[in-house]
């Protein structure tokens, strides 16, 4: 009967693995007890906010300054509200998205803006539109049946 050995390499290994797997554990021990913000989380939302003062009771496109526009969005299976964003060339548009229910994203295409809409959490993320155009977006996040069906469209409009 041959000896149980373990090579000192595997061994240094096992022991690696087993110090990530304790470090492991603590983050999630630590993000049960004080919760864990994602990024862009701007803050927590109620699902359907009824308060007069929340932008998402009146969701659509504010005009900040010139050129530079806050566009409040509900995304929702399997449309987003509104879903048509009108702006001028050379905004500057953040957006602040919402979900009433499941997990969603916003896709807007040949943009950097490809990011996770998740229930609970407003999703924040800017984008400047020099050229007029349209731009269409997407949930790009499965998000059942009709999920092909979720999308609107940023219209770019003369230079004003
Ligand atoms: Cu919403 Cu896919």
């Amino acid at each position: 009967m041959s000896e149980f050995r373990v090579d000192p390499y595997e061994k240094g290994w096992m022991v690696a693995s087993g110090i990530l797997l304790f470090f492991f554990l603590l983050a999630l021990g630590v993000s049960a007890l004080y919760g864990f913000r994602l990024p862009d989380d701007e803050r927590h939302t109620e699902r359907n906010p009824t308060a007069a003062d929340s932008p998402f009771a009146n969701p659509g496109v504010v005009e900040r300054s010139p050129r530079r526009f806050d566009a409040y969005l509900w995304a929702q299976i399997w449309s987003f509200a509104p879903n048509e964003i009108k702006i001028p060339a050379g905004s500057t548009v953040t957006f602040h998205i919402a979900s009433r229910d499941v997990q969603h994203s916003f896709l807007i295409e040949r943009t950097n803006v490809n990011v996770m809409v998740l229930p609970g959490q407003v999703t924040k993320i800017t984008a400047r539109f020099d050229e007029p155009g349209e731009h269409r977006f997407f949930c790009a996040e499965y998000c059942g049946i009709a999920h092909h069906i979720m999308f609107g469209k940023v219209v770019v409009g003369p230079r004003s």
